[in-house]
């Protein structure tokens, strides 16, 4: 566990390895396993789910030595210095207090939480803790997102105008047949909130904070409750306007972010990850060679990903530094996205001050417009 240094309140680099539990063991538990692998002084010391398949499975892949069926019994059993936590989102609220509540820094999945109010009682309890949560948006990670963001700060491209922030992606039915996604209550949203989130936290984390959104929900295909699409307009506090469109129906998948500013076009196409040359930087007709020159990516690169994101997490809690910068403002997509589906459901412009009101705080929930129910009754009868 980290020990407290003789200069009051700063937390001293740890002598022993940081041990780590994770909180669910199928799919996305396995990136956390490999990425943490590949990070000196951090020990994968112990897995928990009641799925005793995945659970076996997951251990023996990476040799984990303590199984749990749950998380009380392994927290229980030993004391773990970060937990990791890969289940649904429906349970991540409890758990993180629990992680909290057990002295160990939090990694939690995203969608952090099914409501800003449930993530404002997970952040409460790491600030009485005294322990960080990160959410693992793992967009914002590598050196592409870093260089463009140091530039973008630095006001080297100037007065940022518009936006777009496009999450072209493909979930099939049989995606959907996995119980808690597609539902208000386990899933908490559906495509905005699932995927574009990705995205939308990415342009959140390059631009700053957002001023007010408007937006909204449609269900076209999927046989799910929640959206499977979604258009929004994103004011940010800058006064750029971006365009958010979310899906899961677009066959030819893509991650478009789509930066213009006085200065420069900023461009990124991906589609769950990127490097260096899925980024382009074109300068307006006005820059002069050597400065478009001196915005050109760094030639050691970093590509985003989980990898990259616990790389800068244990970096920092190795030195006894707490989570980094890159993990800072964990509730701002979530805020987004609570904005978006409010702007559904009131059919009105939404501002972040709204926000403050606990009857948006508490849940996502949005009525999404079936749009061929709507095309077929606009239709001449035949
Ligand atoms: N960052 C990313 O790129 C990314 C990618 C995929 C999924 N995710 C997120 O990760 C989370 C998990 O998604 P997944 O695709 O791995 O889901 P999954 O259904 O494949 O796995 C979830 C696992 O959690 C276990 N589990 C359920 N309740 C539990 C509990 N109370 N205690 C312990 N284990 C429990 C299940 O048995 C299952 O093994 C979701 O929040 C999802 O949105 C993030």
């Amino acid at each position: 566990m980290p020990q407290q240094s003789a200069a009051a309140g700063v937390p001293a680099a740890p002598t022993a390895p940081l041990r780590v539990g994770i909180l669910g063991t199928g799919g996305v538990a396995h990136l956390h396993a490999r990425a943490l692998g590949l990070i000196d002084g951090v020990e994968l010391v112990a897995a928990a789910d009641p799925t005793e398949s995945n659970l076996a499975a997951f251990s023996g892949t990476y040799g984990v030595p303590s199984r749990f069926p749950g998380l009380d019994e392994m927290l229980a059993a030993q004391p773990l210095d970060v937990l990791h936590i890969c289940t649904p989102p429906g349970g991540h609220a409890a758990q993180t207090a629990a992680g909290f509540g057990a002295g160990a820094h939090v990694v939690v999945e995203k969608p952090a939480a099914l409501s800003l109010a449930q993530l404002d009682t997970m952040l409460d309890a790491g600030r009485a803790a005294e322990r960080g949560l990160a959410v693992v948006f793992q967009q914002r990670s590598g050196s592409a997102a870093a260089h463009v963001k140091a530039l973008l700060d630095s006001g080297a491209f100037g007065r940022t105008l518009s936006a777009l922030c496009h999450t072209h992606w493909h979930r099939t039915a049989e995606y959907f047949a996995v119980p808690w996604r597609g539902t208000w209550a386990t899933e908490g949203g559906g495509t905005t909130l699932s995927h574009g989130s990705h995205q939308i936290d990415l342009l959140a984390y390059l631009l700053g904070e957002w001023s007010a959104v408007h937006a909204t929900m449609w269900r076209l295909e999927r046989d799910v409750e929640t959206e499977d699409l979604s258009h929004a307009s994103l004011v940010f506090a800058s006064g750029a306007v971006a365009s958010v469109v979310s899906t899961v129906l677009a066959p030819r998948e893509s991650s478009l972010l789509r930066i213009d500013t006085e200065n420069a076009t900023i461009e990124l196409e991906h589609l769950y990850g990127h490097g260096h040359a899925h980024w382009r930087i074109t300068p307006a007709p006005h820059v002069d060679e050597s400065t478009a020159a001196s915005w050109r990516l760094p030639a050691h690169e970093v590509p985003s990903g989980h990898d990259a994101l616990f790389a800068d997490i244990y970096s920092s809690l190795l030195a006894g530094h707490g989570m980094p910068d890159i993990a800072g403002n964990p509730a701002r997509a979530l805020e987004i996205v609570t904005g978006m589906y409010a702007s559904a459901r009131e059919g009105r412009w939404v501002a972040r001050e709204d926000l403050a009101d606990p009857a948006l705080r508490g849940g996502l929930a949005a009525p999404v417009i079936e749009a061929r129910a709507a095309v077929h009754a606009a239709a001449p009868s035949t």
